[in-house]
């Protein structure tokens, strides 16, 4: 699909108001997205396993206004009206409104919460965009009823990916591929798609525990971030290796290779801040905690021999990758060894989900 595909024709029907929800996971890159061109276009590709548990449940309030063509919308974040989040919502609704232009019909309200706590340092625009995403999609079938399945899982993470890159990877199914790759059939910058190679089973079930290390506020956002990535003198073999990575991972996922799984996830983690440690102005979101868990995952491996592996997303907290089957063991390992170096102790479980869901009223 290209861009012209996500234009919508003239809308069937019309309605005087309504109201949808939908639910929509976070999710975790085990190949990095880091470094972008406008607009939200990845400089390389990127793939995820979508989350369970930590989810945003978005409810959007819609009714018809008279001829006032402005944008309006009421933002509540857990019951509360929410000013500080309005630019964010505000830039995205002009981004998109192109694409959904039903937005200037219609006043809305926004009703948005989390499943994690806030601040936790878990990074709620993956969720949140593809949750909001959902919802506008949800209306414009409603207008469009002919809209077939395909075209509506592709449009809303095409809209998500407008908000936050990362969201488009939050839509559907529990393993996406987000960003054009010559080996990887119907991939697309514009949009994620579901994996289309075979995926050994010890994947569909596995575990993610994310040990909440530092939860205030980072030193530098992923937007800024991205954007060091322009003359960033590792930049070009940098993007060549996430392409390589993605190779590699096509046999490691059909097989259930462990071992070579672990080492390309790692490796893509250590890059992502070595790449922010490495930009000009450089930074560091890794924090002494980071590493002690690190080194701690590293000789438990190495004594027990238990597939338990480390990923990081652009900030301090540890995403604890491993099976299903050895959860057990590592909830002991989790209980015994890290939660010390956790903030107030706190760590999330979750594990691979399948993507948004609608939630009926
Ligand atoms: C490190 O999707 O948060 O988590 O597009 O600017 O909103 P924006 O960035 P964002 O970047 C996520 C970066 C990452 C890696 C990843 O999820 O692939």
């Amino acid at each position: 699909m290209t861009e012209k595909d996500f234009l919508p024709g003239v809308y069937q029907k019309l309605l005087d108001n309504g109201k949808v929800t939908w639910k929509a996971p976070s999710n975790i890159a085990l190949v990095k997205y880091w470094g972008k061109k406008p607009v939200q276009i990845p400089a390389n590709p990127s793939i995820s396993f979508t989350l369970d548990a930590c989810a945003t449940t978005t409810s959007v309030l819609f009714e018809k206004k008279d001829n006032n063509k402005a944008l309006s919308f009421d933002l509540l974040f857990e019951g509360q009206p929410k000013d500080d989040f309005k630019p964010k919502i505000h830039t995205f609704l002009e981004r998109v409104e192109k694409y959904v232009p039903f937005l200037k019909e219609y006043h809305f309200i926004i009703e948005t919460s989390n499943s994690f706590p806030h601040s936790s340092g878990i990074a709620s625009s993956a969720s949140g965009m593809a949750a909001l995403s959902m919802c506008l999609m949800d209306i414009e079938r409603q207008l469009n009823p002919a809209m077939d399945d395909a075209l509506f899982h592709a449009k809303a993470s095409f809209l998500a990916r407008l908000g936050s890159g990362s969201a488009c990877r939050s839509i559907k199914s529990s393993l996406v591929q987000w960003g054009a790759h010559q080996n990887i059939p119907n991939s697309s910058d514009l949009y994620g798609v579901e994996y289309p190679f075979e995926v050994d089973s010890v994947f569909k079930s596995y575990c993610d525990t994310i040990l909440l290390v530092h939860k205030g506020q980072k030193q530098i956002s992923s937007t800024v971030g991205h954007q060091l990535m322009h003359g960033h003198p590792y930049a070009k073999n940098r993007f060549q290796q996430a392409f390589d990575n993605l190779d590699k991972l096509k046999s490691i996922l059909a097989s259930g290779n462990l071992k070579e799984f672990i080492t390309v996830v790692e490796s893509e983690a250590l890059t992502l801040h070595a790449m922010m440690m490495t930009s000009m102005p450089y930074f560091m979101l890794m924090k002494p905690d980071t590493l002690e868990i690190i080194n701690k995952i590293w000789q438990y491996r190495e004594a027990t021999k238990t597939p338990v592996c480390f990923t990081l997303d652009a900030g301090a907290n540890v995403h604890l990758l491993y099976p299903e089957a050895d959860k057990e063991k590592v909830l002991d390992f989790i209980k015994d060894e890290l939660i010390e170096h956790c903030e107030n102790g706190q760590y999330i479980h979750d594990r691979v989900g399948s993507g948004a869901i609608k939630i009926n009223a």
